[in-house]
């Protein structure tokens, strides 16, 4: 398809993330907060396993306008991946024992990384990246949906989202023009979205049970939890990714591509109203 071009910016940012308490930032609710605590456990591992994946091929790219998009989308996944760190270092600062999280996060990448040819990993990038980005747009084009989040994290959230928005299509077409094919990227995008549930919902479990007992209270069954996240994720009318279900599945059209959704008049409002409050400067790429 016609290449939508949306420049995609590295950019500095700063977060507080010892603004409030890393236990129930997110509408003061423990259940919820563990949640969004976990996805932050396991994305500086799955970001740096992108950029192993793209790096595979850095000396088959002889287009230099997707070398230069490949550069910006390593730049941006691994200032993500830093600020990423130092909201996982506060979760320790508070209390929290995340070390088993991790390892269990880098167990399971590790064994996609050790059983795929050096294609199949690149299409286990792109199927994230498109989970990523189809949750990205949920959450910017619904800003209202986070209203209860404290601000600095929901700020911290939605400029990780819109930035995976600018950068959504990279791997994409990589894996394209490298042959990668309508089979493969399928079978992947199945895999990965099977993995990454475990992968949030175990980080869940663990970060729960420990907030729990530092606020003296009992455990909530798995099935409160389950349904917590459900109305969390879908519920009415605020779910956080409602409206997924056919973005998600866009995937499994053989002419799919991700600007197919352009998504950047909701990329200039979020730049307009949140960028500017956090924003030190853009990264100059040279
Ligand atoms: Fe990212
Ligand atoms: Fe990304």
């Amino acid at each position: 398809m016609k290449h939508i071009v949306v420049p995609i910016i590295p950019r500095r940012m700063q977060f507080d993330f010892a603004c409030c308490s890393t236990l129930d930032w997110c509408g003061q609710d423990l259940i919820r907060t563990a949640y969004m605590n976990g996805v932050s456990l396991a994305l500086p591992i799955g970001e740096h396993f992108f950029i192993r994946s793209v790096r595979q091929f850095e000396d088959q790219v002889d287009d230099p306008v997707l070398q230069d998009e490949l550069k910006r989308f390593v730049a941006q996944e691994a200032i993500h991946s830093r600020q990423h760190q130092q909201y996982n270092e506060q979760l320790v600062k508070d209390g929290f024992e995340i070390a088993g999280i991790e390892a269990y996060v880098r167990h399971l990448l590790d064994e996609v990384w050790e059983q795929s040819t050096p294609l199949e990993r690149l299409a286990c990038t792109i199927a994230l990246e498109h989970l990523t980005h189809v949750m990205a747009d949920c959450i910017v084009g619904n800003r209202e949906r986070l209203r209860d989040w404290d601000p600095e994290f929901r700020a911290f959230w939605l400029w990780h989202a819109a930035e995976e928005i600018e950068h959504k299509a990279v791997c994409y077409d990589l894996f394209t023009r490298l042959g990668g094919t309508y089979r493969m990227r399928s079978r992947a995008l199945l895999t990965m979205s099977r993995r990454m549930m475990a992968v949030f919902w175990h980080g869940q479990q663990v970060l729960l049970a420990q907030a729990c007992a530092m606020r003296g209270i009992d455990v909530p069954s798995s099935g409160r939890v389950a349904r917590s996240n459900l109305d969390f994720m879908l519920g009415r009318p605020d779910g956080l990714l409602r409206g997924v279900e056919l973005p998600y599945l866009a995937w499994f059209r053989p002419s799919y591509h991700p600007w197919k959704q352009d998504n950047r008049k909701m990329l200039a409002s979020w730049q307009q109203e949140m960028l500017p409050l956090n924003h030190i400067s853009d990264v100059p790429m040279g």
